[in-house]
């Protein structure tokens, strides 16, 4: 039989591969079905929420190596997934996308010298300083003696980064030369974070409030979502360890469209060029962590996929068919894309693990998510769930769930999510109470 070659036409339905098991998979996978051409959805290997929306199925997109990816190729094959989509950045930095890439399938998510812009903090630097991005003054190290003696001779602030992939952790915000030292210490001598953290960047601390900008990008044409503000610190009032977020809300009034288009115009375009001046096509999400500066917005950070929990809210807020998106910008036709924005504001709320983002125990039994969601403006997502042998819903991670609530404004909002996650309970529960109160 001949094999088929061209992609699906754009009516045909559709089968989707979600890689992934995290909040942002099974928002996604939420999305996605609502799209008239979704036909059967899977979750390779999803969690304990995304087997209500599709199919969970014992695929691992990590690590990606020759067995996992002959794997998930079999089952696309087998099944005639026409859309796979690649969540987390581990595997995206890792090829995954270049390796799944086959006629008739469309795979949503940067190819790895792509994803090298959230995978390689020095990279990112490097390409931000050459396209004049704003972006915190920096220098990156690989020799510890050499890092320290920069750090002891600084007399402002820095923040000490491991240059790869740390789960949101590996940024290490100091206040004086022995804290910097001492941050040093723990990426390249204690290596708290492998590899990722023998090379360093050290960059200036800037001050300010920190927002996320999206964008679907296809390589050319890029396709801004809503701007919100996530809340990576694990204390109310910003205290506290960095984690992967704790909360955001969506969207923030700390963006205007007047910043909106700075933004694009100084940080994503200049980005998405400097990558195809390398010859690189950008394709899938490019997230823009950003800080708003007395001297504008400045780059954090290159993220190269959705970020978590930013995705639930843009999510629950998107209005128009993300099938559709999806497959536009596989195939560089954003410019036709039409997406529009529930008017109403969403907050999530994180609720993790007891101990996260330090060690935590697992296997708790999870009560009241169906008592949450009876009001009919409040969705549960979840991040770290599965079932146990008894069936029962339990932890199965640090951030377990994402408590996402609409509302005409934002306290209302964080109101309503507060009191649906006062309704859940698992042992050692905690969330914040807090997001979006630093704009209220
Ligand atoms: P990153 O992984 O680079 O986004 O950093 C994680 C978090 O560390 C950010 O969300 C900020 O809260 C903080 N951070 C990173 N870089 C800086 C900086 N240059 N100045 C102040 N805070 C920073
Ligand atoms: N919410 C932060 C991230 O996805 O990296």
């Amino acid at each position: 039989m001949a094999k088929k070659t061209t992609p699906p036409s754009r009516t045909d339905p559709v089968n989707v591969l979600i890689l992934g098991s995290g909040g942002r998979e099974h928002a996604l996978g939420w999305k996605l079905k609502q799209s008239k051409r979704c036909a059967k959805i899977y979750f390779g290997p999803g969690n304990g929420g995304t087997r209500e929306v599709g199919t969970n199925v014992p695929l691992n997109p990590m690590p990606v190596i020759t067995k996992n990816v002959d794997e998930i190729d079999r089952f696309c094959r087998q099944n005639k997934i026409g859309l796979v989509v690649i969540g987390p950045e581990d595997p995206l930095c890792a090829g995954l996308a270049d390796r799944l890439a086959a006629p008739g399938r469309h795979v949503f998510g940067p190819v790895a010298d792509a994803a090298r812009l959230e995978g390689d903090k020095s990279f990112a630097k490097e390409l931000m300083k050459a396209a004049s991005i704003p972006t915190a003054d920096s220098r990156t190290f690989t020799n510890y003696e050499m890092a320290e003696s920069y750090v002891k001779a600084r007399e402002t602030p820095v923040v000490v980064k491991a240059a790869g992939l740390a789960k949101g952790k590996g940024a290490i915000v100091t206040s004086t030369p022995d804290e910097a030292v001492a941050a040093l210490r723990r990426c390249m001598v204690d290596k708290e974070f492998g590899d990722e953290g023998t090379t360093v960047v050290v960059e200036e601390r800037l001050v300010g409030q920190e927002v996320s900008i999206l964008a679907l990008v296809d390589g050319r044409n890029l396709f801004l979502l809503d701007p919100s503000q996530d809340h990576k610190q694990a204390g109310e009032g910003d205290t506290g360890p960095n984690t992967g977020g704790m909360g955001v809300y969506c969207p923030t009034p700390l963006v205007d469209d007047k910043l909106i288009s700075t933004i694009q115009r100084e940080v994503l375009v200049p980005a998405v060029d400097a990558m195809k001046r390398s010859d690189i096509d950008f394709k899938g999400v490019l997230y823009a962590g950003l800080m708003l500066t007395a001297g504008g917005p400045k780059t954090l950070e290159f993220n190269t996929r959705f970020g978590d929990p930013e995705t639930q809210p843009l999510m629950m807020r998107m209005k128009g068919d993300l099938l559709e998106a999806m497959v536009a910008t596989c195939e560089g036709r954003l410019d036709g894309a039409s997406l529009s924005w529930d008017p109403r504001v969403c907050c999530a709320v994180v609720m993790a693990s007891g101990g996260y983002p330090g060690a935590y125990e697992t296997g708790k039994v999870i009560r009241g998510i169906d008592d949450a969601v009876s009001d009919p403006d409040v969705q549960v997502f979840h991040a770290g769930t599965t079932f146990n042998k008894s069936n029962e819903l339990v932890t199965s991670g640090g951030r377990v769930l994402a408590v996402c609530a609409l509302a005409d404004t934002l306290k209302e909002a964080q109101a309503k999510a507060n009191a649906a996650c006062a309704k859940i309970h698992f042992e050692g529960a905690w969330f914040r109470r807090d997001i979006g109160s630093r704009v209220m």
